[in-house]
C-alpha cells in the first residue's frame, strides 16, 4: 500500500477533543458528566443573524464568491477593527478564511519555509504546535508560569528572540487556555522587544478581543508603537464573540503582501467563505452587540465563580483571568498524591481521575505545553457551574 506524507506523521489530533470524546462516551453509558472542557461559548448569536442568513438563502447567487472575501464582509471587519483602534487599514489589507484556525494554518503555509522557527509562549493553545509540526517549522516555546500571572515578560521576549531570531512571533491576548489579559503598559514593554527585532513577523492571535473584563480594555502592540504594522498580523474571528464556532468565519488584517498571500491561498483550496456565512458574519459585526456584551459579563461574573472555589483549595495556584472564558488553575498540589488507591502521577492522571471519580471533564495543562495545571472552560449552563465546583472541591479533599 502507497504511504501517507511525512507531514502526517507529525500531525495529531486535537488533545482537547480526547477528553471531550471520553467524557462523551460516559455521558453516554450514563453518568452525570459536567463538562469544563471544550473552548466553546455555549450561546447562539442574536436572531438578526438568523435573518441574515435567511435572506441570504432566499438570494443565493449560485456561484463562487470572492478568494480574499466579499467587499461588504471586508468593510464590516474594518469597521470592526477600527473600534478597536487598528484604524488606517483598507481592504487590501484583509483576508478571510474558515475560521481564525485556517486563517493561523494559512499564515503559517504563507510565512514559513521548512526549517524556519516559529517563537510563542505557553501555555500555548494546542493548535500552535500542531500547525508548526504539520508545515515542518521548528518552534520554540517560551514557557509563563503561573508565578509570573502566565505572562511573558520583556526580557524573556527579548532573550528567545536574540537567541533564535524566529521568523515568527506569534502571541495570544487574552490567552486561551489562561484566559490572562495583558494590560496596556504590558504591551508596551513587549512591543519595545519587537521593534528590535525587524526581521521577525508578529501574529497576534487576538480572538477574545471584546471578551476583556474589569474594564481593563484590549490592547494590541500596535497601539503601543505603529512602526511594527508592517509586519503585525492581527487575527480574529466571530467564533467566541458571537457563539458562531460552527459558522467559521475568520479574518486577518496586516500588510498587504500577507493579505494577498493568504487571498492565494484561499484561491487554491477553501475558495470562498460561504455566501451565507458571510451575510450572517456581516449582520454580526455590524448588527446590534447586546449578545457578545450580556455573555462578557456573564462570564465575568462565572470567573468570580469559579476563582472563590480554586481559592478555597489548599495549595491550588491561581492566577487571575480578566478575559476569554478559562481559568487555569495550576494543581502541582495534587501530583504525587492518590486518589481512591489511584496514583496521580501527573496532570493526564488528574484530569482522568477527576472525570472518573467526580464526572467533571477538564483538560490537562500538558496539552497546552503547561504540565500540573489544568484548564477549566466554564461556558457550561450557569446552573451547572457550582456543582461542577464542588465537585472539584471534594475531589481535591479526598486526595492522600
Ligand atoms: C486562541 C485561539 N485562536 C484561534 C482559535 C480558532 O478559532 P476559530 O473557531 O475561529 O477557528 C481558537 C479556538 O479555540 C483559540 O482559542
Amino acid at each position: 500500500m502507497p504511504l501517507l506524507a511525512r507531514r502526517m506523521g507529525r500531525a495529531k489530533p486535537s488533545a482537547i477533543m480526547a477528553v471531550a470524546e471520553k467524557a462523551k462516551a460516559l455521558k453516554a453509558a450514563g453518568r452525570d458528566i459536567i463538562s469544563f472542557s471544550i473552548g466553546v461559548p455555549n450561546f447562539l448569536p442574536g436572531e438578526h443573524v438568523y435573518a441574515a442568513a435567511r435572506e441570504a438563502l432566499q438570494h443565493d447567487s449560485g456561484q463562487y464568491g470572492s478568494n480574499r472575501g466579499t467587499d461588504a464582509l471586508l468593510d464590516a471587519f474594518l469597521a470592526h477593527i477600527k473600534s478597536l483602534g487598528l484604524e488606517g487599514y483598507g481592504r487590501l489589507n484583509c483576508a478571510t478564511g474558515i475560521g481564525a484556525k485556517h486563517i493561523l494554518y494559512n499564515l503559517a503555509e504563507a510565512l514559513l519555509d521548512e526549517g524556519d522557527t516559529i517563537a510563542f509562549p505557553a501555555p500555548y493553545w494546542t493548535t500552535y504546535v500542531d500547525i508548526a509540526e504539520i508545515v515542518n517549522a521548528k518552534y520554540v516555546v517560551l514557557p509563563c508560569t503561573a508565578a509570573q500571572d502566565y505572562k511573558l515578560t520583556p526580557a524573556q521576549l527579548d532573550a528567545a528572540l536574540a537567541e533564535h531570531r524566529p521568523k515568527v512571533f506569534l502571541f495570544n491576548n487574552p490567552s486561551n487556555p489562561t484566559g490572562m489579559v495583558y494590560s496596556k503598559d504590558e504591551i508596551g514593554a513587549l512591543a519595545k522587544v519587537l521593534v528590535k527585532y525587524p526581521d521577525t513577523w508578529i501574529i497576534t492571535d487576538d480572538i477574545y478581543n471584546r471578551m476583556v473584563f474589569d474594564d481593563l480594555g484590549y490592547h494590541n502592540f500596535l497601539h503601543a508603537d505603529s512602526s511594527l504594522r508592517d509586519r503585525l498580523i492581527f487575527v480574529d474571528s466571530l467564533s467566541k464573540t458571537y457563539g458562531m464556532p460552527g459558522w467559521r468565519v475568520g479574518f486577518m488584517a496586516g500588510p498587504e503582501s500577507v493579505a494577498k498571500a493568504l487571498t492565494t491561498l484561499n484561491s487554491n483550496h477553501i475558495t470562498n467563505v460561504p455566501e451565507v456565512a458571510v451575510a450572517a458574519a456581516i449582520a454580526a459585526l455590524t448588527g446590534p452587540q447586546d449578545v457578545p456584551a450580556a455573555k462578557t459579563r456573564e462570564f465575568q461574573a462565572k470567573r468570580d465563580q469559579v476563582l472563590a472555589a480554586m481559592a478555597a483549595i489548599p495549595g491550588v495556584v491561581c492566577p487571575r483571568p480578566q478575559g476569554a472564558f478559562y481559568v487555569f488553575p495550576d494543581c502541582s498540589v495534587a501530583i504525587g498524591k492518590s486518589h481512591n488507591g489511584q496514583r496521580i502521577e501527573n496532570d493526564v492522571d488528574l484530569c482522568n481521575a477527576l472525570l472518573e471519580a467526580k464526572g467533571v471533564a477538564c483538560v490537562p495543562g500538558s496539552a497546552f505545553g503547561s504540565p500540573g495545571a489544568i484548564r477549566i472552560s466554564y461556558t457550561c449552563p450557569t446552573a451547572q457551574l457550582p456543582e461542577g465546583l464542588r465537585r472539584i472541591q471534594e475531589f481535591f479533599a479526598e486526595l492522600n
